[in-house]
């Protein structure tokens, strides 16, 4: 078991939306950390090829074929996971949806979708990890939240509330599973250069307003987000709970 405080050795860590982006690179900063990662995403080929490319930087990792909003499906995914190791150290609730518009076009329905992903799935897995983790009264949560928790701007009227609520979510758990060794915490990122981003990092337009309205000037590469969790996943981090850690680029804390 972890010796060293960032070590994750011998810890069993699932990440929703593993597969790709900020999960992909959360994924591989735990496994790097030695901790065994249940890589989950809905797409099965990039599932299995996320688990291969860290296999092949010497991590340990599994593939999870998994919708996190198919609740009978994330029961048996858990079912699996306490069959298979017997115990869950770390979740990572990174699987995310978007839908950027205004209130012409968004409706209640649409609130609802969104909710289901951001918010409703989010605090499904948390209640099967709670489970796993109360056993060995040792548990690490980390969701993955927005910058957009906390800002809003125009056209993009419901992620924002989503985010809002898996803060507000956050630190409600931690109150409710400090007591049983479960810390619950979660990042909120700024502007990543992930594939939904793709047409944004491509805009050298966005590309200078990032560089006026963020300390460090930049986009955020995916890697970056890694340490941040890796450190709220770790025993580094054992008196963290209920606190929602900006990994932005200075984008809050700049004006
Ligand atoms: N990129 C940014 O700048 C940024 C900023 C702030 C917050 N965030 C948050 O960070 C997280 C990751 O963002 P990203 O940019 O890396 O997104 P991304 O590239 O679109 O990756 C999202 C991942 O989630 C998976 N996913 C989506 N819905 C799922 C579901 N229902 N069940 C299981 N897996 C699901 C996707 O795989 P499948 O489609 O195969 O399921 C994919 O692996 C999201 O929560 C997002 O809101 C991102």
């Amino acid at each position: 078991m972890a010796t060293l405080p960032f070590s994750l050795e011998g810890r069993v860590a699932l990440v929703t939306g593993g597969a790709q982006g900020l999960g992909q690179a959360i994924a591989a900063g735990l496994a790097q950390a030695g901790a065994h990662v249940i890589v989950a995403a809905r797409n099965a080929e990039r599932v299995h090829a996320a688990v291969a490319a860290l296999a092949a930087d010497g991590g340990r990792a599994e593939p999870l074929v998994l919708d996190v909003t198919d609740a009978a499906a994330v029961d048996a995914a858990f079912a699996h996971i306490d069959a298979t190791h017997g115990r869950l150290d770390i979740l990572v609730n990174n699987a995310g949806a978007r839908n950027r518009s205004n209130m012409a076009h968004l409706n209640a329905a649409d609130l609802r979708e969104m909710l289901e992903t951001n918010l409703v799935a989010p605090y499904a897995l948390c209640r099967h990890a709670a489970q796993l983790m109360r056993r060995g009264r040792y548990g690490r949560i980390v969701n993955v939240s927005s910058i957009a928790g906390q800002v809003a701007r125009a056209n993009d009227v419901l992620y924002p509330a989503t985010k809002g609520g898996l803060d507000a979510l956050t630190r409600a758990m931690a109150a409710d599973l400090g007591r049983d060794g479960v810390t619950v915490n979660a990042v909120a990122p700024g502007y990543f250069a992930t594939e939904p981003n793709q047409p944004m990092v491509d805009d050298a337009g966005v590309a200078e307003w990032l560089r006026q309205r963020t300390a460090l000037g930049r986009w955020g590469q995916p890697e970056e987000i890694a340490g941040a969790v890796v450190f709220l996943a770790s025993g580094a981090a054992s008196y963290v709970t209920g606190h929602v850690l900006a990994v932005d680029g200075g984008y809050l804390a700049h004006f």
